[in-house]
C-alpha cells in the first residue's frame, strides 16, 4: 500500500501543534524523525535500567501506591448490548471496523450496508479488533494505538455475505486481517483518531514481509511466487500481541491453518497441524487466491504461525516474521526482560492440548530503539514448558542436535525445528495445556498465563488431567502461574493455580471454580497495568457452557484483580455476542482503552447479511446497523487514575 505522506493536507489538524502544523514537507518528514525518537527515548532509559514491567507499561511513576490497589465499585453481570463500566466511569468508541484508519484526508467512510469495496478496506479499521498498543507521542495526551484484525465474519463484511464470491470479495476480506496503526489524540477530554495521520498505516493478509531467523530460506519456506523463503505476502489471524521495550509491535499469527484448503489424505506434518479439505469454517480465499490452496502450494501453511515484529513509528517499516519464537497457533508475545537486559518472550498456543514457550535472547537490549535491537530477536533459544506434579517445572530446549532433536527423527536442521516446533514439543515432553492465550508478569515476578478452556480434557481418546490442567470437562478455564528460578531466563520454575475460573456456588462439578470475588468464565485477554492490578478479560465457549451458567456470567467482561490477594472485581461488561480482548493505557494511567471484538457473534453460525442486527447493533445502535468491532476508551470523569 504505497502512499506519499508527504502530499497530505494538515488542514484538519486540531493537536500536536509540535508534530502536525508544519508547512514543508522536507522538514515534516525530519520533524516526524524527531517526534518518533522523543516518544522511544523514556522506553529505551526504562529498558536500560532493566525493570521490565516499568518498560512495559511505559511508566515509572505509577508505581505501587499506599492505597488499596482496587477502588472501584463493581458492576453486576448482564446481558444488554451495551458497554458498562463502574459509577465514575465512561466509555467511548472509537476507531470502529470500517471507519478511516486516517491515511488520507478523503478516505471514505463506513457504509452500513456492507457495501465497501475491497480497495476502502484497505484504508479502513479491520474486523474483529484484538491485541493492541499504545505508544505516547506526547505522552498522556497523543500517541499511536497500534491493533491486530484477527479475523472476519463474511456475512457482515460484505453486502450479500458469502453469496457471489468473487476475487473482489476475497480481497476485501484480506483487507480487513491484520494490523492497524493510528494516531490518536485527545482534545478537551475525549479522544479521536487523527486523520490524516503521517503514521497511519494497514497491514494486511497482503502486505509483503521479511522471513528472518532459522526458518528464512529454508527449503520447507520456498514457494512458487518465492524461490527464496523470505518473502511472504501477509499476516493472518493477528490475536495477542505484545509489544518490546525497543519500541515495536509483536502481532501473533493463530488459527491461520483454517485459511487453507488441505488434500483428501494431510500428511503427518499436515495434520499435526490441522489441514484439512474444505474446512467448513474455511475462509474460501483458495478459489480466488491459488497459495491458500496447500493441495497446489504445500508450503504456504508454514509461511504463517509466526509472530511478526512491526515498527509503528515507520509506515514503510517491512514487517519481520521472527522465527526464532517458533511456529504456533500463536496467541500473545510478552516481553519480560532479565537483570542482564536480555529480552525473553513468554508465548501461548491457544489450541486445546498445545504448548506454552519462551524464547530468550542471545543478546542484551541495546539503546537505540529498533535501530539498535532490529535482529535481537533473531538470535537466542526457544523453550517448551514441562509442567510437573510436584509443583515445579521446567524448560526444554527446542535446539536441534539436542536430545531427540535430530536428522533421524525428522528434525534436519534448526529451521525444520521452528518450523515443526508442535511435533518438537511433543517429542521433547513438554505438557499440553488447555488452550493458553495471553500471559502477563506481575510486579512480584509471577508470569500468568489464562488457559481458557479446553471441553475435551479427560473426553474419550483426549488426553487425561495433568496437574496443571486438574479439570476434565474444563468448560470454565483457569489461569495458571510460576516463577522462574533465579530470573526469566531460568531453566526450572516453580508454579501453582492461581485461580480456577467459575462460579464456587454452581453445583455442576466441572462449571465450580474458586474465584474469590465476581465469578467469571474462560479467561483470556490478560494485562497487569503500572499499578500492578491484573486484568482479565474473558471470551466464554458457549458452546461448551450451560445454558443457566451463560445466564449466570452474562455477557463477557473485563475483571480486575489484585495479584497479592486474589481478589477479583467485575470492571466492565461487553454487549450481546462479543468478546473483550486487549489493553493497553496512556502512560498516566487515566485513560484506558480495549477492544470489544465480534459484537453480536452466533456462536455457531457465520452473521446473516439479511438480518445482521439479530443479536447485536453495537456501537451504533441505529436501525439497520451493523455490529463493529471497536476500541473503547475508558476514562475516569474525575479524570483519575484507573482502577483506584
Ligand atoms: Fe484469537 Fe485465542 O483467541
Ligand atoms: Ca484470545
Ligand atoms: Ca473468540
Ligand atoms: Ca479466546
Amino acid at each position: 500500500m504505497a502512499k506519499d505522506h508527504s502530499l497530505m493536507e494538515d488542514s484538519n489538524r486540531s493537536s500536536n501543534p509540535s508534530i502536525h502544523d508544519i508547512s514543508n514537507p522536507q522538514r515534516r518528514i525530519m520533524l516526524r524523525g524527531a517526534a518518533a525518537s522523543a516518544f522511544l527515548a523514556p522506553l529505551a532509559q526504562m529498558s536500560a535500567l532493566g525493570g521490565a514491567a516499568a518498560a512495559l507499561a511505559g511508566c515509572a511513576t505509577l508505581g505501587a501506591g499506599s492505597g488499596p490497589l482496587l477502588g472501584f465499585k463493581s458492576i453486576p453481570a448482564g446481558t444488554q448490548d451495551t458497554v458498562r463500566v463502574p459509577e465514575g466511569y465512561e466509555a467511548q468508541v472509537i476507531a470502529r471496523w470500517g471507519d478511516p484508519v486516517g491515511l488520507s484526508g478523503e478516505t471514505p467512510g463506513f457504509r452500513p450496508d456492507g457495501s465497501n469495496s475491497a480497495a476502502e478496506q484497505e484504508v479502513q479499521f479491520g474486523m474483529h479488533h484484538d491485541g493492541i498498543h499504545y505508544y505516547p507521542i506526547q505522552g498522556a495526551t497523543s500517541g499511536l494505538l497500534v491493533m491486530n484484525h484477527e479475523y472476519v465474519d463474511d456475512g457482515l463484511l460484505h453486502r450479500d455475505g458469502l453469496a457471489n464470491w468473487s476475487a473482489e470479495k476475497v480481497r476485501k476480506a484480506q483487507a480487513a486481517h491484520g494490523v492497524s496503526v493510528c494516531e490518536v489524540a485527545q482534545k478537551d477530554g475525549r479522544w479521536q483518531v487523527v486523520s490524516p495521520s503521517p503514521w497511519a498505516r494497514r497491514i494486511t493478509a497482503r502486505t509483503p514481509m521479511q522471513v528472518n531467523g532459522p526458518a528464512a530460506g529454508h527449503g520447507m519456506m520456498k514457494t512458487a511466487a518465492d524461490n527464496t523463503g523470505r518473502r511472504v505476502l501477509g499476516t493472518l489471524n493477528n490475536c495477542g500481541s505484545g509489544m518490546t521495550p525497543w519500541g515495536t509491535y509483536l502481532t501473533c499469527e493463530e488459527n491461520f491453518i483454517n485459511y487453507f484448503n488441505g488434500p483428501d489424505q494431510p500428511d503427518a506434518h499436515q495434520r499435526r497441524w490441522g489441514l484439512r479439505k474444505g474446512h467448513p469454517a474455511g475462509y474460501r480465499w483458495h478459489l480466488h487466491d491459488a497459495r491458500f490452496d496447500a493441495t497446489q502450494h504445500p508450503n504456504e501453511i508454514n509461511r504463517f504461525g509466526w509472530v511478526v515484529e512491526i515498527d509503528p513509528r515507520n509506515p514503510s517499516h517491512t514487517p519481520v516474521k521472527r522465527t526464532a519464537l517458533g511456529r504456533a497457533a500463536h496467541e500473545g508475545a510478552t516481553v519480560a526482560m532479565t537483570k542482564g537486559g536480555r529480552a525473553v518472550v513468554y508465548m501461548g498456543e491457544d489450541a486445546r492440548f498445545e504448548y506454552i514457550y519462551k524464547f530468550v535472547s542471545r543478546d542484551a537490549v541495546k539503546p537505540g530503539g529498533f535501530a539498535a535491537n532490529s535482529e535481537l530477536l533473531d538470535h537466542g533459544t526457544l523453550y517448551v514448558a514441562r509442567f510437573d506434579e510436584n509443583g515445579r517445572g521446567a524448560w526444554l530446549p527446542l535446539a536441534h542436535g539436542q536430545g531427540a532433536l535430530t536428522a533421524a527423527n525428522g528434525f534436519a536442521d534448526q529451521g525444520e525445528v521452528v518450523i515443526k516446533a508442535r511435533q518438537a514439543s511433543d517429542v521433547l515432553g513438554g505438557t499440553k495445556m488447555d488452550r493458553p492465550e495471553w500471559i502477563e508478569v506481575d510486579k512480584q515476578g509471577w508470569v500468568y498465563c489464562t488457559l481458557t478452556n479446553n471441553s475435551n480434557r479427560g473426553g474419550k481418546d483426549q488426553a487425561p488431567t495433568n496437574a496443571a490442567n486438574p479439570r476434565a470437562n474444563n468448560v470454565m478455564g483457569h489461569i495458571i502461574r510460576w516463577k522462574e528460578d533465579g530470573d526469566h531466563d531460568g531453566l526450572s520454575f516453580q508454579w501453582n493455580h492461581f485461580v480456577l475460573a467459575g462460579d464456587p456456588s454452581n453445583t455442576r462439578e466441572q462449571a465450580k471454580g474458586n474465584v474469590k470475588g465476581d465469578s467469571f468464565a474462560c479467561p483470556d485477554g490478560l494485562w497487569v497495568d503500572a499499578r500492578g492490578v491484573m486484568w482479565i478479560q474473558t471470551d466464554m465457549s458457549t458452546s461448551a457452557m450451560g445454558k443457566g451458567e451463560l445466564a449466570m456470567m452474562g455477557n463477557n467482561a473485563m475483571l480486575a484483580a489484585d495479584p497479592n490477594t486474589g481478589e477479583v472485581r467485575r470492571f466492565l461488561v461487553g454487549p450481546v455476542g462479543c468478546e473483550v480482548t486487549g489493553a493497553t493505557a496512556s502512560p498516566d494511567g487515566r485513560t484506558m482503552f480495549i477492544n470489544i471484538q465480534h459484537p453480536g457473534e452466533s456462536p455457531s453460525e457465520r452473521s446473516d447479511p439479511a438480518n445482521p442486527t439479530r443479536f447485536s447493533n453495537w456501537p451504533d445502535q441505529g436501525p439497520n446497523t451493523r455490529p463493529r468491532s471497536a476500541t473503547v476508551v475508558i476514562r475516569r470523569r474525575d479524570g483519575g487514575i484507573i482502577g483506584t
